[in-house]
């Protein structure tokens, strides 16, 4: 385990907290709640994470999620996540959550953001992790689902930063939620979306100039257009890059092929992320030390992501200059 890596201040802006279900909770809480599960072994749970795409894995991660149904199940999935931001230096988070994943299975929305919430309270009082929760809209749902949704959020608009758009890219294009998060912009939320990441560059553009996003989820297929990348880097639109997610999900065949160190040259924000750390084999240090291992990542290049990590972030001005004066106090005891 790099020192450096893992002592660097940085923070977490692309982290699916249904994605962070080790599989030994996952059998914990089965048994926990009475559920069977498809799999007789933590062991052999793990051997099935071979996907060969983004829907591989979204069939397995939708399954895995069946074993949350108390808001207790909620607290500890996401106080499991904040014990490795803990140990990795991961100041400030901003987790997404699905709660169609959780609704349509006949758990309440307020169980899951309350479960969430508590954890995330716990975390700013006994760690001082500072976090903001952003609700993700499934892209494979339809657009009355998306509604639907933000309408059952309206009680608790207070715990929530922002809101996503995630699942299948391919297929369910961001204009189909433009009316959505034009609602979610006039309550007031702050937006994303996942694009470019199996999608064209197109969909990054669309997320941009339709949906009106403050920060793209992914976007490492902008690169495939010189001027989308020359906008990015003017506009500076912050990228959440998630290395590990991208070779095992095959958006690159190998980490040495991976273009984050490219982009980052190019002048474009781009910050690491972990997207699914129980799945893909690795939490925030993990994904910046396989940078520094396949792409030769320098501590220079470690420090600028980090840095975009806290200046992209939603935290307030007052905690982003607290969080890029610890960074650079690290950078200079260096
Ligand atoms: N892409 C789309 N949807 C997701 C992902 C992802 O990487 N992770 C969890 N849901
Ligand atoms: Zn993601």
């Amino acid at each position: 385990m790099s020192q450096f890596l893992n002592a660097l201040p940085k923070a977490e802006l692309h982290l699916h907290l249904e994605g962070s279900l080790e599989p030994e909770l996952m059998f914990a809480l089965a048994e926990r709640n009475a559920i069977a599960l498809p799999y007789t072994s933590v062991e052999q749970l793990r051997k099935a994470y071979d996907f060969g795409n983004l829907q591989d894995f979204l069939d397995l991660y939708y399954q895995g999620a069946a074993v949350l149904q108390t808001e207790q199940d909620f607290y500890d999935l996401t106080w499991a996540y904040i014990q490795q931001c803990q140990a990795q230096h991961v100041l400030h988070i901003e987790p997404f959550f699905d709660p169609q994943t959780h609704t349509a299975r006949g758990i309440a929305f307020e169980t899951v953001i309350n479960g969430i919430s508590r954890a995330l309270a716990d975390a700013e009082r006994e760690y001082g992790i500072s976090s903001g929760l952003i609700m993700c809209f499934l892209r494979h749902l339809s657009e009355a689902e998306a509604f639907a949704t933000l309408q059952q959020a309206s009680p608790f608009l207070d715990k929530i930063i922002a809101v996503g758009l995630d699942s299948s890219e391919q297929g369910h294009p961001p204009a189909k939620f433009a009316r959505v998060f034009a609602k979610a912009r006039e309550l007031g939320l702050l937006t994303v979306a996942h694009a470019g990441e199996e999608g064209p560059a197109q969909n990054v553009i669309d997320a941009l100039d339709v949906l009106k996003v403050d920060r793209i989820d992914h976007g490492v297929r902008a690169i495939d257009d010189a001027e989308l990348m020359q906008r990015l880097a003017r506009e500076k639109i912050a990228l959440t890059v998630c290395p590990l997610s991208n070779t095992r999900l095959k958006v690159f065949d190998d980490m040495s092929q991976h273009n984050i160190l490219q982009m980052l040259a190019q002048g474009v924000k781009v910050t690491v992320n972990s997207d699914d750390p129980a799945y893909f084999g690795g939490y925030l240090t993990e994904n910046f030390m396989a940078l520094e291992t396949s792409l030769g990542m320098t501590h220079e290049q470690a420090i600028a992501l980090a840095r975009h990590s806290f200046e992209y972030s939603f935290a307030t001005p007052e905690r982003k200059a607290q969080l890029l004066e610890l960074l650079e106090r690290y950078a200079a005891s260096r």
